[in-house]
């Protein structure tokens, strides 16, 4: 925890040692401008305050604890991505008999529910289980719920298109005034669940993991842990997707992996891992 200063320190052993939650291997640089952030719109004065308002008070604990995640989210977020992932990966998961999917950090949902559009355009739905986690209760039962604004779609439209999606996305949601809910028929397949990267077990038997946008606002450190929770999380041969501006390079296990797709930062799992 060296490179956080002493009262930020304090602070961050403080929500371990009372609620559970690490940050201490979190990136410095952003974990502290969002708590300045947070002391500037709840009216703190200082970390120690702020300290002392979160020990004791769970409710001032849940703020700041929304606070720190950044639950940003698109359907189809990068196209491009989506479209390799319609004309390669998809093929290949249809390879297998039963297909296990893990979207870590999925915030509020909508990678996760752009990937049951996917499986279903695929006739894959019904053969695939999706697990999709974060630790921020507030965003999951957003993705949960499948509900959204309907300003959100023209965007979305657009991802959509742009990663080969055919007809409209709108077939796949329910509109309703000035939100849409995503078809029920989806979800029967997803499992959204509380997981947190830094303290909980790895979900065993995983073909493919994304974990996009999360690893970037880790520590060097704690990216090689999770890392190594994602190698013992996927079956052989089994593929992982990082955000664009995420890497393996510089992880203990980049020996076990093989790059597939530099751009969009997909490896695959070595089937012997002595080669
Ligand atoms: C920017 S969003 C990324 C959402 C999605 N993967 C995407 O790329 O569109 C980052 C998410 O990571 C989650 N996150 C951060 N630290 C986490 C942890 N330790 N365990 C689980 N989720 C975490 C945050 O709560 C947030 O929802």
């Amino acid at each position: 925890m060296a490179a956080f200063g002493k009262d930020v320190s304090s602070l961050l052993q403080t929500m371990t040692d009372q609620y559970g939650y690490d940050f201490s291997g979190y990136a410095p640089a952003s974990l502290s401008r969002r708590i300045q952030r947070h002391m500037l719109e709840s009216g703190v004065n200082d970390v120690q305050s702020l300290q002392q308002k979160i020990s004791g008070d769970e409710q001032a604990f849940a703020d700041l604890l929304r606070s720190l995640s950044v639950p940003v989210t698109e359907m189809f977020r990068d196209p491009l991505f989506f479209k390799y992932l319609r004309d390669i990966m998809i093929p290949w998961l249809a390879t297998f008999p039963f297909v296990r999917i893990w979207h870590a950090g999925c915030a509020t949902g909508e990678e996760a529910w752009s990937m049951a559009v996917l499986l279903d355009q695929a006739k894959l739905l019904d053969r695939c289980q999706i697990y999709a986690t974060d630790y921020n209760e507030e965003a999951l039962n957003i993705a949960r719920r499948g509900i959204y604004k309907s300003s959100l779609m023209k965007v979305w439209q657009r991802n959509y298109e742009e990663s080969d999606g055919p007809s409209v996305l709108s077939d796949y949601c329910l509109q309703r005034y000035d939100s849409l809910r995503m078809d029920r028929h989806l979800q029967k397949n997803i499992t959204f669940a509380n997981h947190n990267l830094v303290t909980d077990q790895s979900f065993g038997e995983m073909h493919l993991i994304l974990c996009r946008n999360v690893l970037i606002y880790f520590s060097r450190e704690l990216q090689d842990r999770v890392l190594t929770l994602f190698r013992d999380s996927l079956v052989p041969g089994g593929a992982l997707c990082l955000g664009p501006r995420e890497t393996l390079r510089f992880a203990s296990v980049y020996d076990c992996f093989e790059p597939l797709e530099t751009e969009w930062k997909v490896y695959r799992l070595k089937k012997d891992l002595s080669e």
